[in-house]
Order: structure tokens, then sequence, then C-alpha cells
């Protein structure tokens, strides 16, 4: 597992970035967190890392429990909150979806352990101080690279950020 300190919402797009651009189709995110732990925005950075046209990740609140937004690997935003079982799930066709193409990005995994126990890795999202911490764990052979080839890039890109000199007003 690897935990990393996300000072603030720019932090937290960047991480989901990483997770976009080392991102193959077929890939699976389990994503816990509270309400307001920062999983939506987490979900706008990894959009961006997929190559989506910000056009197509219009951000709109809404009950839908599955949005597709296409790009070169097509990011499907899943929220089991409302979901009432397995047959719903079916009825949506969540079984040609999840692990099959695109990215499939799950809010509340929890309350379908069916769905849950595809992910590759599993993300958690908690309120520490002003900012939030991630947690990441792969949870498949996949997923281990994954999360590692994540973890290398979130902490390359933090290094570069800081070796580079200030910008000019
Ligand atoms: N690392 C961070 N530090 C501080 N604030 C953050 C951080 N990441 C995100 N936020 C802020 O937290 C707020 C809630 O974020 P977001 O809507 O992504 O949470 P959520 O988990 O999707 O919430 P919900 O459960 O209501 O869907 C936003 O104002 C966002 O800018
Ligand atoms: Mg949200």
């Amino acid at each position: 597992m690897w935990t990393v300190f996300l000072a603030d919402d720019e932090a937290t797009r960047a991480l989901g970035e990483c997770i976009g651009r080392a991102a193959r189709s077929g890939d699976v995110i389990a994503a816990e967190g509270d309400l307001g732990a920062g999983k939506t925005t987490l979900a706008q950075g990894i959009a961006w890392g997929l190559g989506i046209d910000e056009d197509h990740y219009v951000n709109s609140p809404t009950f839908a429990i599955l949005q597709s937004h296409p790009g070169p690997i097509t990011l499907h935003h899943l929220d089991l909150y409302r979901i009432s079982d397995e047959d719903e799930a079916l009825g949506l066709g969540l079984d040609e979806i999840i692990g099959v193409e695109g990215l499939s990005y799950v809010e509340w995994p929890s309350r379908l352990p069916e769905i849950a126990a595809l992910a590759d890795l599993r993300l958690r999202l908690t309120y520490e101080g002003e900012g939030r911490r991630a947690e990441l764990e792969g949870r498949s052979p996949r997923g281990v690279l994954w999360r590692t080839a994540i973890e290398r890039a979130f902490i390359n890109a933090a290094n570069e950020a800081q070796a580079a000199p200030p910008r000019a007003r």
C-alpha cells in the first residue's frame, strides 16, 4: 500500500492525472471516501490524464449510476450509492463494462461486493487537517504494477515542481 498527503484540490487532481496516464483499457478502481473527501475531484484529474476532452467531462450533479466519458480510453464513472442489487447492475449492462473496456472508476463500491471484487486498485480518501490523505493498494497483479507506476509518476512530478525556477510574473 502507498499513502500520500494531498495538501489541496490541485494535488488531488495531480494524483488523478498520474492514475489516468498509467491506466489501460479494462482497469478498475474502487474509490472509497466520505462525503466531500475528494472522489469527484480525483475523477476530474483521471479524465485529464486519460486524454478526455474537457467538453466530455461536464461534472454536473446527476443521479445516474453510470456516466461514460469518451476519449482515447473511456472513463466509466460509476456511483453505486443508490444501486439496489446485482440484478440492477446486470440490467445496466455493467458486466459488459467493468473490467472489460475503458477505465471504470467506482464510487461506493461497498454497496456491491461482487463489483468491488473486480477492482485492480483500491483507493481511499480521508480528511487530514486542511487537506486529504490518499491510500492506494494494488488488488490484482495488474493493480500492483499500476500502483507502482502511479507512485513513481506522482513523486517525479512533485520533485520537478519543486526544482522548477519561480515563474516570471
Ligand atoms: N486535497 C484536498 N485538500 C483540500 N480540499 C480538497 C482536496 N481535494 C478536494 N478538495 C475539495 O473538497 C471538496 C469536495 O470534493 P469532491 O466533490 O471531489 O468530494 P466527493 O468525495 O466527490 O464528495 P461527494 O461524496 O459529495 O460526492 C471540493 O471543494 C474540493 O475542491
Ligand atoms: Mg462526488
